[in-house]
Order: structure tokens, then sequence, then C-alpha cells
């Protein structure tokens, strides 16, 4: 007999979520990580409120706004564990929210309100947790799997790995759930940062600089996708919401278009303004609609120290491309060290979409952030750890 049913590596989103629900099954579970504390992630999300979902994170939206290689992978989770599961478990334990923007949906108090009610739900189901311990080698026995946990061997029939990706390792990420899988057979593509600032090389950074903590809402495009949303200057780049999302779809040798004036058109308010008011200065025209510091960037930018008045259809042409088609060339991003998730991961070609578990390996499943589905900015990648834990966790 085996010491548990079913073994969960990561006490995060995930791996709380799929012992919650094998335990409801009766299943005798037992949940471990590394770290000190369970949901260490969840407890500094959203800047300490927990962006828990996002109301827009559902199946039908799910082939645009998450990414994968597969980007139907996810679909059949999303499905069937919606956001509106989610929202019903927080509203049952009383937890106060809102939703902040585009249909992203925060508590109203601490994160740990979160974390706290997947463990309180956790112990409900039965669940052992073991923090603190180190996991080391993974084998196959006849009915199941064997694992070094701390000092000792457990054995159990199905293993969940919930180990997440490896941004921020100083909080305790690491690369094991792709370790496991490339030891059980399975593939892993090609893993980046994501959701993760932008940076400049020192000519460019210059420019920037002085707009070091200037914000504005803009939209950031690559190719043909696009987000409005606030744009960040820093000491090392461009980051903020706008940024983060463009950063899941750029990639090294590319450039970005920023449009400072969303929803305007910048050639119409130019020519206006040579009527109105001639003797004004393209950089005070800009300063009605931007932040006077990037007011005077862009101007500087657009390089037509005369009046408004004076210019020609084909400076004004110039000038409003500069404002809207504002073109910069990366050159990296600030890694893993900052990045809010991992792009890329357990290749889903390997995985029962409806149940997580590896298809050559019986009783073996993924879930989470590990595997090779990331969401967009906004509550998306919880409602992706909640539901492929939920799935697993109905099964394992
Ligand atoms: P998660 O990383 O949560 O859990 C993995 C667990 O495995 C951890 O507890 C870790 O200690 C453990 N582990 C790792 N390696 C191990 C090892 N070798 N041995 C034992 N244990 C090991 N998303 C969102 O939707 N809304 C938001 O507001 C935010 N905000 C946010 C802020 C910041 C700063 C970050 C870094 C990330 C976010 N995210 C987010 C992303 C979100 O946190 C992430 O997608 C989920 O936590 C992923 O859940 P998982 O359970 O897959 O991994």
């Amino acid at each position: 007999m085996p010491d548990f049913d079913v073994i969960i590596l990561g006490a995060g989103a995930a791996g709380m979520m799929a012992g919650i629900e094998a335990g409801k099954r009766g299943r005798k579970v037992l949940v471990v990580d590394h770290a000190r504390d369970p949901g260490e992630k969840i407890r500094i999300s959203g800047g300490g409120r927990c962006n828990f979902t996002n109301i827009n994170a559902t199946h039908q939206l799910g082939r645009e706004r998450f990414l994968s290689s597969n980007p139907r992978f996810a679909l059949s989770a999303l499905s069937r564990y919606t956001p509106d599961m989610f929202i019903a478990r927080v509203k049952k334990q009383g937890i106060a929210f809102h939703e902040k923007t585009l249909g992203q949906l925060f508590c109203d108090g601490p994160a740990t309100q979160v974390v706290s009610m997947l463990t309180n739900d956790l112990r409900a189901a039965g669940a052992a947790i073991w923090t603190g311990r180190q996991v080391g080698s993974i084998e196959r026995i006849e009915d199941g799997f064997d694992v070094m946990i701390g000092d000792g061997r457990v054995t159990a029939s199905s293993l969940v790995v919930a180990t997440g990706g490896k941004s921020i390792p100083k909080m305790g990420a690491t690369g094991l759930a792709y370790d496991i899988a490339r030891q059980f057979g399975l593939k892993v593509t090609e893993t980046r940062p994501a959701l993760v600032p932008l940076t400049f090389e020192p000519g460019a950074l210059e420019q920037l600089k002085p707009l070091a903590g200037v914000s504005t809402n803009a939209i950031v495009s690559h190719g043909k996708t696009r987000f409005e949303e606030a744009l960040l200057f820093t000491h090392r780049g461009l980051s903020g919401p706008a940024i983060l999302q463009i950063s899941s779809y750029w990639r090294e040798g590319d450039s970005i278009l920023i449009d400072l004036l969303p929803g305007e058109d910048a050639l119409e308010l130019f020519r206006a303004a040579r009527k109105a008011t001639p003797k004004l200065h393209l950089q005070t025209v800009l300063g009605d609609k931007l932040p006077k510091r990037l007011a005077q960037l862009a101007g500087e930018m657009i390089d037509q120290p005369g009046m408004i008045g004076d210019m020609s259809d084909k400076k004004l042409i110039a000038a409003a491309e500069r404002v809207q088609r504002w073109s910069l060339k990366p050159v990296g991003s600030e890694g893993y060290r900052t990045a809010e998730v991992t792009l890329g991961g357990i290749d889903t070609t390997g995985l029962d979409a409806k149940t997580m578990m590896a298809r050559t390996v019986p009783g073996l499943y993924f879930v989470g952030e590990a595997v090779d589905v990331t969401g967009w900015l906004g509550g998306y990648n919880f409602q992706w750890a909640w539901a492929s834990g939920w799935a697993a966790g109905q099964v394992a």
C-alpha cells in the first residue's frame, strides 16, 4: 500500500487547488513545498491584493488570451472550472473584492485571505501539508511513484507536479517541473520570462531616463497584437501593464510601436491647433494631452522648434507619426528576476487536456505555470492555475 493516494509537489495556486479537489474525493493527499509557507506568490500577487481571476478568463476568449504552442489545450480546463466558480468560492468565504479594470478582480484586503482560504480548505479536505521540505529523486514503482522528501522516501499512486515556472528564483522558483517532465520522457518547450519590463541599450536609455516615474495611457503594439493600458517609464527602461503584456509577444531583435495618444488623431489635433493657436509650439500643444516631461521629450523627438502655425502639413504628418507610431527596439527584458510568469514549459502534446495527466505516464500530472500555457496580465494566470489544478484534482 502506498503511503498516500496523491503526492502534490508545490503548495502554490495550482497545487493547493488540486489537493483540495482530490481530498474532497476522499483521496489521501500530501502537498509538499520547499518554501516555509504555502502560497507565497499568491501572498505577493497583485501588489499584495491578489488579482485572483479575470471575468474574461473564459474558454470563449481563451485562444486569444492564453499563449501556448497549442492554443486549444487550455480550453477544456478553462471551460470546466470558470472564473465564476472561483468567485463563488471567494464570496462564500466572505472575502471582499472589486473589479479594478478590464475584468480584473482584486481582494479589497490582503492577499493572505486567499492563501488562508486555500490552506483551510486543504486541511478540511484532510490533506497533509509539508512545507520546508526538499524534494529529491523520483522513481516510478509498480503501483505509483516513490519520492524522496527531506530525508525519507514517500510513495503514492498519483503524483501531481505543481512547482510552477522559473520566475522570481528569490521566492523559491525552480525548474523542477521541467526536470521531472524530461525524466519521464515528456518534452519541454523553450521557456522565457514573460509579463516582464523591457530594457534598452544605453543610448536609448539616456533618452528615456529623464522620464523615470512618468506614467501615461498608451497603445503598445507588436505586429498585430496591441494593448491599451498604462505605460511606465523607469530607470531601466519601460514597464507598466501595456509593456508587461507586450513582453509576452516581443522577441529579441523586434521593435515595439507606441501610440502616446490612444483614441486620438494626432494629425487632426495638430491641424486644429495650427488654426486655433498658431503661436504655440508643438510641445505646448502636446502638453495638454501628455504628462509634461513626456510632452517635452515628444517635442524634442519631433524636433520642430518653431511655432505650429509655421509648420507645413508634411511636417505635421511626420510629427503625428512620431507621436502615434513611436518605434522602440528593446534589447532585452529584466529576466526571471522580475518576470511575473514563465512563457513555455511542459509541452502540452504530452498531456491530456481534460485531466492534465501525462499521456505516456499514467498517474503523473502537470498543472499550473509549469505547463506551456501563459495567460495575459490581469488574473488570467491564476485562473489557469485554479482550472488546471481543479482538473487534475478530479481524477488524480
Ligand atoms: P506557484 O509558483 O504559485 O507555486 C509553485 C510552488 O512550488 C511554490 O510554492 C514553490 O515554493 C514550490 N516549488 C518550486 N520549486 C520547488 C522545489 N524544487 N521543491 C519543492 N517545492 C518547489 N497572476 C495573476 O493571475 N494575478 C496576479 O495578481 C498575479 N500577480 C503576480 C505578482 C508577482 C510578483 C508574480 C511573480 C506573479 C504574479 N502572478 C499573478 C502570476 C501567478 O503568481 C502565477 O501564475 C501562479 O502563482 C502560478 O501558480 P502555480 O501554482 O503554478 O505556481
